[in-house]
C-alpha cells in the first residue's frame, strides 16, 4: 500500500506461523522465527517446556530424538525425554540437520533467547505451555521468564502476547496469576460449556475439522475475561482450500506452517 503498511482486507484472518514458518525451516527454531519474519508474518506460534535442571526451553515433542541429534550424541539416554536433559546437554544438540543441511547448528532455544529473537524482529507470539501436566509450575515459571523480558509490559502486553494451552487448568492458572496476559484455550468445547471456558479464555483455538458455522457463531457470542467476544484461531491449515473454507466459516485466525500460502488465498497478513 502507499504507506507500506501491510493491506488486510476485511474478514481476512490473521496468520500464525505454527512452531515458526516450519514448512520452510526446522520447527521451533530460530531460523523459522526469522523465516516467518521474512515473509512479514508478525506473529509465530511456539511450543515451552522444561529441562532437568528447569530452563525453559522451545521444542514441540515431550522427547528430543524427533527434531535433534539426541540419539546419535547420547546413543544410551532412551527415550530422550526432554525432562531428563540439562540445558547444557540440549544446547549442544543440532535442530536443523534432520530438516535440511543448509539448517546444520540451529539449536533447541531457550525461551529467553527465543522472546528475545521475535522482539528484534518486532514480532508477536502464540506461546504454547506443552504438556504442563509433566512440568508442574511451568506456568509461573514461564510468566517469570515473560516479565523478565520485558514481554508483561502494560503498554504492549495485549498487543503482542497470547499464551495458550490444550490443558485448561494451566491456561486458567496463567489468567489467575497474570490476567493482563490474553489466553487461548486450545481445544472445541462444547456451546453448553462455552462460558465457563470464557471465565479464563479470551480465545478458543481448535483443529480445524472439529469446528461448524454454528459453533463459530456460537464462540462469538460469548464474551471472554477482558469484556471483549471470544474469537477463534484454527489449526492447521497449510492448503488454500481449508484455508477459505475457515474463512467463510468466519474463524479470527489460521494457524499455519506455510503461513505465506494461506496468506495468499484469504488475503490476510
Ligand atoms: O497452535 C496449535 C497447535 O500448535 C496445537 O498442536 O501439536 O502442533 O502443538 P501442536
Ligand atoms: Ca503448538
Amino acid at each position: 500500500s502507499a504507506t507500506g503498511e501491510p493491506v488486510r482486507l476485511v474478514g481476512a484472518p490473521v496468520v500464525y506461523a505454527h512452531r515458526g514458518a516450519s514448512a520452510y525451516a526446522p520447527e521451533n527454531t530460530l531460523a523459522a522465527v526469522d523465516a516467518a519474519a521474512d515473509m512479514g508474518v508478525e506473529w509465530v506460534e511456539n511450543d515451552v517446556q522444561r529441562t532437568k535442571d528447569g530452563e525453559l526451553v522451545v521444542v514441540h515433542d515431550d522427547t528430543l530424538s524427533r527434531t535433534t541429534d539426541a540419539k546419535k550424541l547420547y546413543p544410551d539416554r532412551k527415550p530422550w525425554r526432554v525432562r531428563d536433559f540439562t540445558a547444557a546437554e540440549i544446547a549442544r544438540l543440532d535442530a536443523g540437520s534432520w530438516f535440511d543441511a543448509r539448517f546444520a547448528g540451529e539449536r533447541v532455544p531457550t525461551l529467553r533467547d527465543y522472546l528475545d529473537r521475535v522482539d528484534a524482529n518486532q514480532q508477536r507470539l502464540l506461546l504454547e505451555i506443552k504438556k504442563p501436566e509433566l512440568y508442574p509450575g511451568i506456568e509461573r515459571e514461564t510468566l517469570d521468564v515473560l516479565a523478565r523480558a520485558g514481554w508483561l509490559d502494560r503498554s504492549h502486553v495485549t498487543r503482542r502476547l497470547v499464551v495458550q494451552s490444550f490443558s485448561a487448568d494451566s491456561v486458567r492458572s496463567v489468567h489467575t496469576q497474570r490476567p493482563e496476559v490474553v489466553t487461548a484455550f486450545l481445544g472445541t468445547p462444547a456451546v453448553a460449556d462455552l462460558e465457563r471456558y470464557a471465565e479464563f479464555s479470551d480465545r478458543i483455538n481448535p483443529w480445524h475439522t472439529t469446528i461448524s458455522a454454528d459453533w463459530v457463531s456460537a464462540v462469538h457470542r460469548v464474551r471472554g475475561p477482558h469484556g471483549k467476544t471470544l474469537e477463534i484461531d484454527t489449526w492447521i491449515v497449510d492448503d488454500p482450500t481449508t484455508a477459505r473454507r475457515m474463512q467463510e466459516l468466519g474463524v479470527d485466525g489460521l494457524i499455519s506452517n506455510a503461513p505465506d500460502v494461506v496468506r495468499e488465498a484469504t488475503g490476510g497478513f
